[in-house]
């Protein structure tokens, strides 16, 4: 491998979400899900439910080797269990022929975020009634796609759906509890497991937001010596952002420095005996979503941040770095250190970067759309990634979020995160400048010097 290119057979590929490109919401028989009912946005997004012969071709002209999309739960199951819904599945179907018939590699996720609504009037997550209707839910999706998808991730992302979901609630369904928050999080790890286990053979991952976590300082000079109180600080939003997920699952244990918060906010019933075995089953690879560092300094005055609960006395802070336009940090040494933390810490399973990607603001004129910020950070993070590798840590893939410009969650169709502009009045799709640079970093696969 020369200094600018990457291992043979490494995966390129794009990652989209249902909810946040299908629209369709009520086609084909499917049920309302929690970001239905909680947006303030319509749901239409890409109308990609209808357009997706034109997305594949968007992704087959662009060379993609892989293309990692989601499952909308509440497409299979409009009221969240039950009978599976043919109609729901029918769509997945037909999108797998299409993706295939492209020499396209599929990457499914079953739970990006989007629970059927009557799960949640139920409970939602912190129930644990949730977790076992997700196993059915795999069970039905896996023996209906599992011919033509060769890997599945169970959940992404789980720290946002629990705390964001949960705790702050600026994510649908907008629930504002600690103890709902770290009991839905022990439900979406069990849900995960007893996943992977009705998943049977299949090969089996789970997408983890990994951020890394560290002092203003530390962000201009990782070597900087911390504090105690500092080093507090950051071992602290560590454990509750990170070691939380990554313990549980790929250790069959919580962290010890966290089972007194979790006590302090819920209590330790929800963990009952053997979960932890369940939660544990071995996967075959870990999605890490790697987008900005999580920035904290010791400030005792601090009240806790409700998505971190147990956060006092953190303050989380700004630094002058350049920034995405969602005021992101921009830091991509960090993606290197956190794939070399994750394949030193966690050995023996392999790694692929299912997320990596930035908001900027897209100038659009007739002649182009020229993302040159874009190219620049896909660029150094492919660099940080690329060295990372050499240091010996086992990443087999990367895909850009997002093919195209979406729904961003509670930010609405304002943050372009897309390789591919979408004109929403028209759903006309352009091109921009990185997309094809990143068609031609696929077709060598590497970088240029
Ligand atoms: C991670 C999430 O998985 C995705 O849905 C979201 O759009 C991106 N982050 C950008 O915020």
């Amino acid at each position: 491998m020369s200094a600018t290119s990457f291992p043979e057979g490494f995966v390129w590929g794009v990652s989209t979400s249902a909810f946040q490109i299908e629209g369709g919401t009520s086609a084909g028989g499917r049920g309302p899900s929690i970001w239905d009912v909680f947006s303030a946005d319509r749901a239409e997004a890409c109308d990609h439910y209808h357009r997706y012969p034109e997305d594949v071709r968007l992704m087959k002209d662009l060379g993609m080797a892989a293309y990692r999309f989601s499952v909308s739960w509440a497409r299979v199951f409009p009221d969240g269990s039950g009978k599976a819904n043919q109609a729901g599945l029918d769509f997945y179907d037909r999108l797998l022929d299409e993706v295939l018939g492209a020499g396209i590699t599929p990457y499914a996720t079953l739970y990006h975020w989007d629970l059927p609504q009557s799960l949640e009037d139920a409970g939602g997550w912190p129930s644990r009634d949730t977790a076992r209707h997700f196993a059915d839910y795999a069970a039905a999706v896996g023996e209906r796609l599992g011919d033509r998808v060769g890997t599945w991730f169970t959940l992404n992302e789980p720290w946002v759906s629990a705390f964001l979901g949960y705790g702050s609630g600026i994510h649908a369904p907008g629930r504002k509890s600690a103890a709902d928050a770290f009991t839905a999080a022990h439900h979406l790890m069990l849900a995960h497991g007893l996943a992977a286990q009705a998943l049977g053979d299949a090969k089996v991952g789970v997408v983890l937001n990994i951020s890394p976590v560290m002092t203003p300082g530390q962000v201009a000079d990782p070597s900087r010596p911390l504090s105690e109180e500092d080093a507090d600080a950051v071992a602290r939003i560590d454990a509750l952002a990170n070691r939380q997920f990554l313990d549980p699952m790929l250790r069959g244990a919580y962290p010890a420095d966290l089972l007194p918060v979790i006590e302090r906010a819920a209590g330790l019933d929800h963990i009952r005996d053997g979960d932890l075995e369940v939660i544990a089953r071995p996967i075959d690879l870990l999605g890490v979503n790697y987008y900005t560092p999580l920035v904290v300094q010791a400030q005792p005055s601090e009240p806790a941040d409700p998505a971190f609960p147990g956060s006092e006395g953190v303050l989380f802070c700004t630094v002058p770095t350049a920034v995405t336009a969602m005021g992101w940090p921009i830091v991509p040494g960090c993606l290197s250190r956190v794939l070399q933390h994750l394949a030193t810490e966690y050995p023996g399973t392999d790694l692929m970067v299912t997320e990596n990607g930035a908001d900027f603001v897209d100038v659009v004129t007739g002649e182009g759309i020229h993302d040159v910020e874009r190219i620049s950070f896909i660029e150094e993070h492919l660099r940080a990634l690329r060295s990372a590798i050499e240091a010996g840590a086992p990443v087999r893939g990367y895909f850009v979020w997002t093919l195209l410009d979406n729904l961003e969650w509670a930010d609405g169709y304002r943050r372009k995160f897309g390789l591919v502009h979408v004109d929403f009045a028209t759903q006309r799709r352009r091109l921009k400048d990185s997309a094809l640079w990143y068609r031609d970093v696929v077709r060598r696969n590497g970088l240029t010097d």
